[in-house]
């Protein structure tokens, strides 16, 4: 494995048995990210990604989620092969996820300054109560709520300063890769601001590499250095940020969810919805998922899964229209 990957994930497939059918909610995705980089993980509700981000953790759904097939290497170990307590090391020391619901996160019943020094305890690199002390105050901080307030409960605070704690809880070991799953959009713009900065700033300064969830293609074009676009469980196009700004060759269904967007500098444009429906997942079409969807559909995509074909440099297309260029 190249060593600048932290993390490589190769042919994984991942399922949702419920009483009534089979979920096929990650299918055939292979995804790597390097040291210190941030990727920005995008494309329609249901597409997959916090699946996705839940499968690289191991903490699918008891009995209900599975992965069926693939590798996920993390630091050069494949994650999936480890014993539930080495797992549970990794989560605790060096991969941290913002979940999508934030308050999920936070127990009720505990200060917050509690819930940040448990996290730090498992940590293991600070001594004693004292020292675990003083970096909640500092965890605190740096997520721009007083050190006062650690001995406050969740219920004393309001949405955004919650997300702030969970953010302090994720970095608070210093991960080497966080997840962060729309770690914002449950706050107001400013602040929103604020606390992409914040976890920019972390990258910078500890070297940690990140997967962005969001649906804002603004806050992609402002933070990430890559981009994948996630359709149907599979990513179906990934590049640079330049390439799938400024590219000229896209995935036709990455050119309809950036039709709203012309270039990097437009901030804050949304996900632009394209017409018809995402497959259902338990009842996926052969061949090309998005092929009921596609302008440019050919006979091939109904039956045959296309390649990803590589356009240049780390610019990844998979889509049939680009097999014989
Ligand atoms: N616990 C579950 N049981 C059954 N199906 C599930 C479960 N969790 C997710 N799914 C299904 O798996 C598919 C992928 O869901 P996932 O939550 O990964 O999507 P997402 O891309 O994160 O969407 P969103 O942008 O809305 O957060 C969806 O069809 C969803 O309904
Ligand atoms: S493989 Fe075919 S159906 Fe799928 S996106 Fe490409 S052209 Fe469209
Ligand atoms: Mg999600």
């Amino acid at each position: 494995m190249d060593d600048e990957k932290l993390l490589d994930i190769r042919g994984l497939y991942t399922q949702y048995d419920t009483d009534d059918d089979v979920v096929y909610a990650v299918n055939n995705l292979s995804l790597s990210l390097s040291k210190g980089r941030t990727l920005g993980l995008v494309g329609e509700t249901g597409a997959g990604k916090t699946t996705t981000c839940l499968s690289i953790l191991r903490l699918l759904p008891d009995k209900i989620g599975k992965i069926t097939a693939g590798e996920i290497y993390f630091d050069g170990k494949n994650l999936i092969d480890l014993h539930e307590e080495d797992m549970r090391q990794i989560r605790g020391n060096d991969i941290a996820m913002i979940f999508q619901d934030p308050l999920s996160s936070l127990n009720p019943v505990y200060t917050v300054g509690m819930q940040i020094g448990e996290a730090l305890k498992y940590h293991g690199i600070y001594k004693n109560e004292k020292e675990i002390d003083k970096r909640v105050e500092e965890m605190l901080e740096l997520v721009g709520l007083p050190k006062e307030r650690k001995n406050d409960y969740p219920h004393q605070f309001s949405g955004g300063m919650k997300q702030r704690v969970v953010i302090a809880m994720a970095l608070a070991c210093e991960p080497k890769l966080l997840l962060a799953d729309e770690p914002t959009t449950a706050l107001d713009v400013t602040i929103q601001a604020q606390v992409l900065k914040l976890m920019n700033d972390l990258k910078e300064h500890l070297n940690t590499s990140m997967i962005l969830v969001t649906h804002d293609l603004g806050i992609v074009a402002e933070t990430c250095e890559d981009v994948a676009v996630m359709y149907a469980g599979s990513i179906i196009e990934k590049g640079s940020a330049e390439d799938i700004f400024n590219g000229e060759n896209h995935h036709p269904y990455t050119v309809g969810l950036f039709a709203s967007i012309p270039n990097l500098k437009v901030k804050t444009r949304r996900l632009k919805p394209i017409d018809g429906l995402m497959p259902d997942p338990a009842n996926l079409p052969k061949g090309c998922t998005f092929s009921p969807r596609c302008p440019h559909c050919m006979d091939i995509c109904k039956t045959e899964e296309p390649p990803c074909v590589m356009m240049g440099g780390e610019h990844m297309i998979k889509c049939h229209l680009f097999t014989s260029k």
